[in-house]
């Protein structure tokens, strides 16, 4: 091993930066637009049936590995293995997550980069450049690349800085801020004229919807992707927790946090699409359904923004300052399940293999943004409706079916001594040998 393992000096610096790796694009932008078409507060209500009962599990499975093996996913992952079958499997698991990460990675970045772009629009407009906050918010090559190659840099630069010194530092400032924005922007939102439709249409459930499958499904993609399962990313991070820490708990919390993030998230989009078209914006696409995609947040909301007047341009900053903050800290924890790997695979140090791995990322979001239309949809498809459950299915093989049951518990005894004697230890072995892997079938074949 080049340097020694880095850990997280406390449990809110765990917590800080493991909410910071749910909490992202998924739930401020991915959440409300998902339950919006899909039933408002019935999709709700099955996204967290389903994330406690689902993903939570699946969250633990990984924290647990990881801080037993104290090592990236591959080497987690051949340290629970007992066979040579199972030894060419963990790599298999452990490699794809790594390619299928920098994969998402890459898609993330773009979308981020329209983030930071958005955010500088109404700084220029505030400094009377106006052609420059036009170019910022015109979808070009250039822009996107342009904007890409920024927020690379600014993950990089905090990945090579380390476990203490990069994420924890930057999550425990940047979360808090992102939390005291949220609330701001949900108190200013809500005084305006529309927003309660906006609440009751987010928050009125329509039954009806409830056992759709369509709805089901997404909210199990949702909830995966959301906590950041099935690549390693949760696992890298867990590997980084102290030994005296009680994992059942923090895990909780970070699931806990990344739902009432979700939620309250969407108690700011939701109301503010309907205040836009009390303010003339159009807010449904052809099909009669809300508008979802990137046009809720590159063009309805600007919309509104510009229709606010003044403070128009205060809540823009605010807004794409809290989708920046949001993107940075989940993009941060991906870079990091590939630079783990390389650092105590092959002894590459730290910040040589940010930066490689950075740039190897930004070549792939730079051939996409080039080819954004044949191949942006691909990447998403290929990375989050495949990859990613399947091998958040085997990851959950790995725990209960080829990882020894007593080393399970003896690894979740630290930190937590009477662990076997409550609710945890009742279910959750029950739950990732059997109905874990049966629901990510499931699901996966709708
Ligand atoms: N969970 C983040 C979001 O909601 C994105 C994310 C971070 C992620 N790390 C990941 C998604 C690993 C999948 C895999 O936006």
């Amino acid at each position: 091993m080049a340097t020694p393992r880095g850990e997280f000096t406390s449990r809110f610096g765990f917590l800080m930066a493991a909410s910071g790796s749910a909490v992202g694009l998924g739930n401020i932008w991915g959440f409300p637009t998902n339950a919006a078409s899909n039933g408002g507060a019935a999709f709700l209500f099955a996204y967290l049936i389903l994330a406690f009962a689902l993903a939570y599990p699946a969250l633990m499975a990984e924290l647990i590995i990881g801080r037993h093996a104290r090592a990236n996913a591959v080497t987690a992952l051949q340290s629970i293995s007992r066979g040579r079958k199972s030894k060419i499997l963990a790599l298999a698991v452990g490699f794809a997550g790594i390619v299928t990460v920098s994969f998402i990675l890459s898609f993330y970045a773009i979308v981020s980069g329209w983030m930071i772009a958005h955010f500088f629009d109404p700084l220029a407009r505030l400094a009377g450049l106006d052609a420059l906050a036009q170019w910022l918010t015109e979808d070009a090559v250039v822009r996107n690349s342009l904007f890409v190659i920024i927020f690379m840099l600014l993950t990089v630069y905090i990945i090579s800085a380390g476990v203490k010194d990069g994420i924890e530092k930057w999550a425990s400032r940047l979360m808090p801020s992102l939390i005291v924005i949220l609330i701001l922007l949900i108190l200013y939102v809500l005084t305006l004229p529309g927003a309660m439709e906006g609440m009751r249409a987010y928050l009125v459930p329509d039954f009806s919807r409830i056992a759709d499958p369509a709805l089901l499904v997404d909210a199990m993609g949702q909830a995966f992707f959301s906590l950041s399962l099935g690549v390693g990313t949760m696992l890298v991070y867990g590997s980084y927790i102290s030994k005296r820490e009680n994992l059942p708990v923090v895990g909780s919390l970070v699931a806990l946090l990344d739902v009432g993030i979700a939620v309250m998230a969407g108690m700011l989009i939701i109301p503010a699409m309907y205040v836009a078209q009390s303010n003339g914006v159009e807010i449904y696409d052809a099909s009669g359904g809300l508008i979802a995609g990137p046009g809720l947040i590159v063009s309805v909301l600007p919309s509104l923004f510009n229709s606010m007047g003044s403070v128009g341009i205060l809540v823009a900053i605010a807004f794409f300052l809290l989708m920046t903050i949001a993107s940075l800290t989940s993009s941060i924890s991906m870079l990091e399940v590939p630079v783990a790997y390389s650092v105590e695979h092959h002894g590459v140090d730290r910040p040589k293999a940010a930066i490689i791995l950075g740039a190897v990322v930004t070549v792939i979001s730079l051939i996409i943004v080039f080819n954004f239309d044949p191949l942006f949809d691909l990447v998403v498809t290929y990375t989050t409706e495949i990859s990613q459950p399947l091998l958040g299915f085997a990851f959950c093989i790995f725990v209960a079916w080829i990882w020894s049951r007593n080393e399970v518990l003896e690894e979740i005894r630290q930190g937590s001594p009477n662990v076997d004697a409550g609710i945890f230890w009742r279910v959750w072995p029950f739950y990732m040998k059997f109905i874990c892997p049966l629901a990510i079938l499931v699901v996966y074949f709708q």
